[in-house]
């Protein structure tokens, strides 16, 4: 039928249909709501399974900022499979179907990215072929979305292609990276595209279908490796020489070289995207808002070491070369207790964080030493672990008979993992080198600080620590 525009209306110019679009665009017809639904579900197959791949690969990717990286990404494809669901929800459902795998095609691209080998391999998949794949078929639902009827759909995909967009940049940027120094395999991201082909396309609209290409890396599925891998710049990652703790809780000692501290405790949270990812890999059974807020948790740890790097930057510490910032706690957990008990664990650590000796009395310290930097960081990190401790709340301490036995049961568990101090420098592992004279003479040096003999003289390790594990914050 021939479109007639209506009268004007009493204002001229005042905008139709909420800004959404124009009254003639809006008299072309859209989507079924059931067609809108199969695409949703195909978009939240994949951008469910690359996040579990991204925080699969948390713990053992050597490479800091690679590390990084992933526990952004999945922490914005958490939030686009989280919209995604509560949509379909709304959408004449259930049953929602949510939980169905994809197609068998489609399913072995998102397997074989699952086993890539290494890191430019996962680059690769995911940064040129997935996400970008992802990206067009979240475009196309938006242009084929009716813009009134399907407002909601077209919102939530608008949104989602910024964070797409944010992540493909930074990603395709690392994937060029790794590239230059070994190519990926170029018949196999050929395997990921047919695959996807074969499936009728990522989105299942194609109505052509080529056949579906035979696994190669996914033939061997890649285990979780729960050891922590650091790079060259972690050079001595046994080492608890220098007990952060210490120093920061001792009020006889100055607040400028505090911030040093500081530094090195928000940098050494690098460990707890590492452990945490090993919860989220190794729990199953649990509703798809524990992984939001547990990805959540985790973004937000790796967004403190961050803070650490960047205060020392800020403090212009060559810290590679200065500071040993260790993973023997990632590495106890992940590898001698269970996923329940490394929550227990965390959450008993997070308790500890609340009362004065804790977020509070950080944010002090970088108010006294004058930092504004620092105190911005310490500002947020202590209202991130407020929202981590109800985060424990809501998914640790709700499965335990009672705040106290969930308590207990993370104190009891810290107790038992073993750090083994003395076989670790018996085995050549580390010295526990004292790195922090060096550390403050550097910075009076380089800051115009006075060298104060006592800070200087400061000597205290984690080795007396073992009787006292209830009090250790550990990195918080
Ligand atoms: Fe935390
Ligand atoms: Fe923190
Ligand atoms: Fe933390």
């Amino acid at each position: 039928m021939p479109f007639t525009p209506l009268p004007p209306a009493p204002v001229p110019g005042l905008p139709a249909l909420a800004g959404l679009c124009t009254l003639h665009q809006a008299t072309a017809p859209g989507l079924s709501v059931d067609a809108t639904v199969a695409r949703l579900k195909r978009l939240h197959a994949v951008a469910r399974a690359l996040h579990g791949v991204l925080i699969a690969r948390v713990t053992d990717e050597p490479q800091y900022e690679l590390k990084m990286l992933y526990s952004h990404h999945a922490w914005l494809l958490a939030e686009f499979v989280s919209a995604i669901r509560g949509r379909v929800g709304e959408m004449r459902e259930p049953p929602l179907g949510l939980e169905d795998p994809p197609p068998a095609a489609l399913q072995l691209a998102l397997d074989e990215v699952a086993a890539a080998p290494d890191g430019t391999h996962l680059c690769a998949a995911l940064y040129t072929v997935l996400l970008p794949t992802l990206d067009e078929a979240c475009a196309a639902l938006h242009a084929d979305a009716h813009p009134l009827a399907d407002a909601p759909t077209r919102h939530l995909l608008r949104h989602a292609r910024l964070d797409l967009a944010e992540a493909l940049t930074a990603g395709r940027q690392a994937a060029q990276a790794l590239a230059a120094a070994s190519e990926p395999s170029a018949s196999w991201l050929e395997v990921l595209h047919l695959a996807m082909a074969a499936a009728h396309g990522l989105d299942g609209t194609a109505s052509e279908a080529p056949p579906c290409p035979a696994a190669r890396f996914s033939t061997t599925p890649r285990p979780y490796d729960p050891v922590p891998r650091r790079d060259a710049r972690f050079s001595d990652p046994y080492n608890m020489g220098v007990n952060a703790e210490a120093f920061i809780y001792d009020t006889s000692f100055p607040p400028e070289p505090k911030l040093l501290m500081l530094a090195y405790k928000r940098l050494r949270e690098i460990d707890v995207p590492e452990m945490m990812a090993s919860i989220i890999v190794e729990t199953t059974g649990k509703p798809w808002g524990y992984t939001r807020d547990m990805t959540r948790q985790l973004w937000d740890e790796a967004r403190h070491a961050m803070m650490g790097e960047v205060l020392f930057a800020d403090l212009g510490v060559d810290w590679p070369a200065l500071v040993r910032v260790n993973f023997t706690w990632s590495l106890g957990l992940n590898t001698q207790i269970t996923a329940l008990e490394r929550h227990a664990v965390l959450y008993f650590i997070e308790q500890g964080l609340m009362p004065r000796h804790g977020k509070r009395y950080e944010w002090e310290i970088a108010q006294a030493a004058g930092s504004p930097l620092a105190i911005t960081f310490q500002d947020y990190d202590w209202a991130d672990e407020v929202l981590h401790a109800r985060i424990g709340k809501q998914w640790y301490v709700s499965a335990m008979p009672s705040q106290t036995e969930a308590l207990r049961a993370g104190d009891r568990a810290w107790s038992r993992v073993l750090m083994d101090w003395t076989a670790w420098q018996r085995d050549g592992l580390t010295t526990h080198e004292n790195w922090w004279p060096a550390l403050y003479a550097d910075a009076c040096q380089r800051l115009g600080w006075t060298p104060d003999p006592r800070v200087a003289a400061f000597d205290t390790s984690y080795a007396d620590q073992r009787a006292d594990l209830k009090s250790v914050s550990h990195s918080g």
